[in-house]
């Protein structure tokens, strides 16, 4: 697991992608009923994203799990969902070893996860995805693209999103759709890709 320099980030206040409220594109899907069933929050950070989907508890029979491997994230995220009054599990786990959930998933959500693993590490991320999500279930990827300018830190073109999820490992790429993220950095966010990929 990679969690101690990942935990140290945010140690000293919140880092600079968490912007202390859901990603706008992921409100934005919420709203438009994006997600159903059982819903993963795949490297949760400090829980935003899952918190709003949770909150909207639309349909009935959602419910939301975030894991990450920085504790500090987790217990912060723990914290808001109790302030808030939130149902949301958080948990430890490794994005690299998912089948230790013993649980599926029908809509799993990556928001700025799967940038940060190179070429060399994404197959092994994408085989422990496919195995917590639902045949038929969909997964959302909202990376930063490289369609600049004012790119963010780790680039991803739409190639590599295909490269990565295809059918011969399980996945079929639905759409992707260029997009913003917001960060601390940028005043109105870096250029992005939000892809919809479907478990096959
Ligand atoms: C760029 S942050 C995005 C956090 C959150 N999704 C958000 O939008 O604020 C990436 C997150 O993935 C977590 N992470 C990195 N590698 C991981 C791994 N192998 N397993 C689980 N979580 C991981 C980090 O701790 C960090 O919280």
């Amino acid at each position: 697991m990679t969690g101690l320099p990942w935990d140290a980030s945010y140690h000293d206040g919140p880092p600079p992608w968490d912007i202390g409220r859901p990603q706008p594109a992921i409100g934005r899907l919420a709203s438009e009923g994006g997600f159903a069933g059982a819903v993963l929050d795949a490297g949760c950070g400090t829980g935003e994203n899952a918190l709003h989907v949770a909150s909207l508890r639309v349909p009935s029979g959602l419910s939301v799990l975030g894991f990450d491997v920085a504790e500090t994230a987790l217990a912060i995220a723990r914290q808001k969902a109790a302030d808030r009054g939130i149902e949301v599990e958080f948990v430890t786990a490794d994005a690299f070893h998912l089948e230790c959930l013993r649980r599926r998933f029908q809509t799993v959500l990556d928001c700025g996860l799967f940038h940060t693993f190179d070429g060399s590490e994404r197959p092994g991320y994408v085989a422990s995805l496919a195995s917590v999500t639902e045949h038929d279930g969909t997964l959302y990827v909202l990376c930063f693209s490289d369609d600049g300018p004012d790119t963010g830190p780790h680039p991803i073109s739409q190639e590599e999103l295909r490269a990565a999820f295809n059918p011969s490992n399980g996945w079929n790429v639905a759409a992707i759709e260029p997009e913003r993220i917001q960060t601390r950095f940028h005043d109105h966010g870096a250029p992005a890709w939000f892809a919809t990929i479907k478990r096959i």
